[in-house]
């Protein structure tokens, strides 16, 4: 760890001109920050599950999957940042960065040094990166009933956008198929088909995700009467993850069960952790009916440059 961001007193732990009078105590107990690319993967991964013990939905992390994270989601460690007093870390963010978008992540700080400015000063600061990037939206995601966060977020001028779903299911594979022309694809071909998709994907299942993943693959289904439609899937060892479906034409019921069906038919024992299904999906029935269980819902927020 070396540097803070001289630049700025307020993030440097000193007073700020700007800070008015009543407030000067407040400003004096500011973290310092620091850009999180100064720190090992440990260190953050540390840090990060500190933040995290008292978390509505328990995700620990390890170093390796926190790599990972960054790799894929393209996290910008340079401006990511780390809130400090002293050699002590307060808390983390992260800000994840794409062409005209940035996505704010990983946000905690300690229980213990909770409501004293430094979740807001690290949000306020990613967003000043965010606008320096000339990004056009921020956008994030917070679990739904995590009061602290969305207050915090509000606050800073983000707006609901919709609720996104995260979905479990226990593997099973024995399911009758519907009639259906059905066509196995491989990732560039899905990836085609998703640069199609109609609607603004939630960042972890955007493109750009998929690519540095680097294990998607893809099915489409023609059915006989006209309806037809693909997906978009990630294979893992022991899962199968981040799913997008889309209708091109007919009944979203029918094109999704012939979807599922035939995925789930060819990978039988494989469990399905799918994350930001959007609440107002039209193939929602069918991943009930296919045994998927509601694990929690987050809301997706945005705050566009005005
Ligand atoms: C959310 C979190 C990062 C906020 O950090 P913090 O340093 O305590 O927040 P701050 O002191 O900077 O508070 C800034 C604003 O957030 C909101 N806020 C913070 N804690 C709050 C609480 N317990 N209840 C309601 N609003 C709260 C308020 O709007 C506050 O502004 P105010 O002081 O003018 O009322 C912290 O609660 C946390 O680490 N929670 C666990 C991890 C988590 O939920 N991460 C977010 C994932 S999306």
């Amino acid at each position: 760890m070396s540097q803070s961001f001289d630049n700025n007193p307020a993030f440097a732990g000193e007073v700020s001109l700007d800070c008015p009078r009543r407030e000067i105590e407040l400003c004096f107990m500011l973290p310092k920050l620091v850009p999180a690319s100064h720190f090992t993967i440990q260190e953050l991964t540390d840090a990060y599950n500190q933040t995290r013990v008292d978390y509505l939905v328990p995700m620990p992390l390890n170093a390796a999957r926190l790599a990972e994270y960054i790799r894929i989601y393209d996290v910008d460690m340079e401006r990511s940042v780390v809130a400090m007093s002293g050699e002590q870390i307060l808390g983390i963010n992260m800000i994840g960065s794409r062409a005209l978008r940035s996505w704010i992540t990983r946000l905690g700080v300690l229980p213990v040094k909770r409501r004293m400015g430094s979740g807001e000063a690290m949000t306020r600061y990613l967003l000043e990166m965010s606008q320096q990037l000339g990004h056009q939206r921020a956008m994030l995601e917070v679990i739904k009933n995590n009061l602290p966060a969305h207050t915090l977020f509000k606050k800073l001028n983000f707006s609901e956008i919709r609720e996104l779903l995260i979905l479990r299911r226990a593997p099973n594979g024995d399911y009758q198929t519907p009639q259906c022309q059905i066509e196995w694809l491989e990732a560039s071909t899905a990836l085609d088909l998703l640069g199609t998709y109609p609607d603004f994907l939630p960042w972890t299942n955007q493109p750009e995700s998929y690519i540095h993943a680097g294990d998607a693959q893809g099915l489409r289904c023609q059915l006989p009467e006209g309806d037809a439609g693909w997906m978009i899937f990630r294979k893992q060892k022991f899962y199968l993850t981040h799913f997008v479906l889309h209708t091109e034409a007919g009944d979203p019921v029918k094109v999704g069960q012939a979807l599922l069906s035939n995925l789930h038919n060819r990978y039988p024992i494989l469990d399905t952790h799918i994350e930001n299904i959007t609440a107002d999906d039209p193939h929602l029935p069918v991943f009930r009916d296919f045994g998927y269980l509601e694990a929690f819902r987050r809301i997706e927020m945005y705050r566009d440059a005005g």
